[in-house]
């Protein structure tokens, strides 16, 4: 279409030209070219634009929100799943948690720090939802949820492998009941040895090569704080859950996404396996093992805070550590900025010592090295180094504790430190959406509370009439079974 539109301005051009070589037919001449002119910027605007709308002439961030329009099932509890589907709701689509009636997420109870009010475990992973309350056991929420299934985009779960199976919501039945559904899972392990195991984050860290890798050489494997298990993973499905729906423009139909947690936590370990190959071919040499002659073994050893690329980098003392636990500094000696780095600590022969010059001639002294700095860095605190490290483009960082962080005001600045308003709890901090788009601002909105949505969502999303919700509700499909009388 674009070419031909092409060849017709390419001719209408040339007719243009020859007629301006009359003069007496200025008034054609200047309508010939006017016209060639839009047939060019036509065919331009179907090739550039690729098949898209014209650009919105709005403001950024007045035009919607990047997932407008999108509805999710949200069938997700814990941690994993909840992660995927918030920041898919922070991105404007409509998550519509359905919870089990009268219990709801576990995590709503876990951890409680204010006594009847939904945990800081729970609200901080479900912000800018809506929740239903529905018995996917119930003959008639089954019928409830297939409604739903015909008019959502995407289910998300994280149930244990076999539960969405075992509540009839296999994949077949979804597909036929609408073709365009995405059905999202997170499971702990993909199809193996493994696949019907219950997983939680710190056994993922352990199957996916982090807990291997992390900790000190002569101490045991360590879980690290981040939840690179649970959180990873919700990352990597949101990921997955957005591919499927653009590829669904395309095919019209949808597809299932699997992301399992030891996967998740293997592709965020992936310079580990990295070193697991160069081990055939010699040492690790930016390891300290190295520097200490200790051999290796044949696996990935642990490698405390050695840097895990090709700068070295440690961990060292800043003034105040070791009493506060967190006085301590991220230094990378890294090769280009080796000559200020002499500088800064004092030992400018440095520079030119045969001993130190060279990447290669500092590998097996790495520990003398840092020693040397450390000996400057406790003469600084934490931040008067970073200040005075960076006029020099040395990186590092400074240790943050999570005191530090939310009191950070560059961080509330940029909301990814949010406080947030809850009718139950009161105000509390919380991580806002990490992921800034500018034409799809985020407003962290609070947790719902449970079923806080389910007359909404029945008579908004299902179009039910009084009748039919009041019937549905009669039935017992959204509610908690009543509590046996124990003296009966
Ligand atoms: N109505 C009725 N029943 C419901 C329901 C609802 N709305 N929502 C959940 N249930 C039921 C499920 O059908 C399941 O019942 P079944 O086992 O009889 O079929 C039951 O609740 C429990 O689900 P399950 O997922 O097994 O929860 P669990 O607490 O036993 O296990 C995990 C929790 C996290 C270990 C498990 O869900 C899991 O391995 N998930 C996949 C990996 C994962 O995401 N892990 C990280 C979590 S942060």
């Amino acid at each position: 279409m674009a070419k031909k539109s092409k060849k017709t301005a390419k001719k209408s051009a040339k007719k243009a030209k020859a007629a301006a070589k009359k003069p007496a037919r200025r008034t054609v001449v200047a309508k010939a070219v006017k016209s060639a002119k839009k047939a060019v910027a036509k065919a331009v605007a179907k090739v550039a634009g690729n098949g898209m709308p014209k650009p919105s002439n709005k403001p950024f961030g007045m035009d919607g929100k990047a997932l407008q329009g999108v509805r999710i099932l949200d069938f997700t509890h814990v941690q994993s799943g909840p992660t995927c589907t918030q920041l898919l709701a922070w991105f404007g689509a409509d998550v519509i948690k359905v919870e089990r009636p009268g219990i709801g997420d576990i995590t709503r109870g876990q951890l409680r720090d204010v006594p009847n009010a939904d945990s800081l475990y729970f609200t901080m992973l479900n912000h800018n939802k809506r929740s239903i309350t529905i018995d996917s056991k119930h003959p008639q929420g089954k019928r409830v949820l297939d409604e739903l299934i015909k008019t959502c985009d995407v289910l998300v779960e994280n149930f244990a492998p076999g539960a969405l199976d075992r509540m009839g919501l296999t994949w077949d039945h979804i597909h036929k009941t609408n073709p365009r559904m995405i059905v999202a899972s997170v499971k702990g392990f993909g199809p193996g040895p493994y696949e019907d195991c219950k997983v939680y984050e710190n056994v993922a860290q352990c199957t996916g090569g982090s807990a291997s890798t992390t900790g000190f050489r002569d101490g045991p494997p360590l879980v690290t704080g981040a939840q690179i298990g649970d959180s990873g993973t919700g990352l990597h499905l949101a990921l997955g859950i957005v591919t499927a729906l653009f590829q669904r423009t395309r095919t019209g139909r949808g597809q299932k996404v699997l992301c399992a947690m030891q996967d998740g936590v293997l592709n965020l370990a992936r310079v580990k396996l990295r070193d697991q190959q160069r081990l055939k071919h010699g040492p690790l040499t930016e390891y300290s093992q190295y520097g200490e002659g200790i051999p290796f073994g044949d696996a990935t050893p642990r490698a405390g805070n050695d840097s895990g690329g090709g700068q070295p980098g440690r961990i060292l003392m800043c003034k105040g550590a070791p009493d506060d636990p967190n006085a301590y500094i991220y230094f990378i000696t890294q090769a280009p900025v080796w000559e200020a780095i002499c500088d800064v600590i004092g030992e400018p022969t440095w520079k030119t010592d045969p001993e130190y010059a060279t990447p290669k001639a500092r590998l097996p002294k790495l520990n003398q090295i840092f020693a040397r700095i450390e000996q400057w860095t406790m003469t600084k605190t934490k931040f008067e180094a970073m200040e005075i490290l960076n006029q020099f483009d040395i990186p590092c960082g400074p240790i943050l504790s999570m005191k530090e962080l939310a009191a950070d005001q560059s961080l509330r600045k940029t909301g990814t430190v949010v406080e947030v308003e809850h009718p139950t709890r009161g105000t509390y901090l919380s991580v806002g959406n990490p992921i800034k788009l500018s034409d799809s601002i985020t407003e962290v909105k609070r947790s719902p509370l449970l079923g806080e949505h389910t007359d909404e969502i029945l008579t908004d999303v299902l179009k039910l009439s009084a009748k039919d919700i009041a019937e549905i509700k009669g039935s017992g499909a959204l509610s908690a079974p009543e509590k046996k009388d124990k003296a009966a």
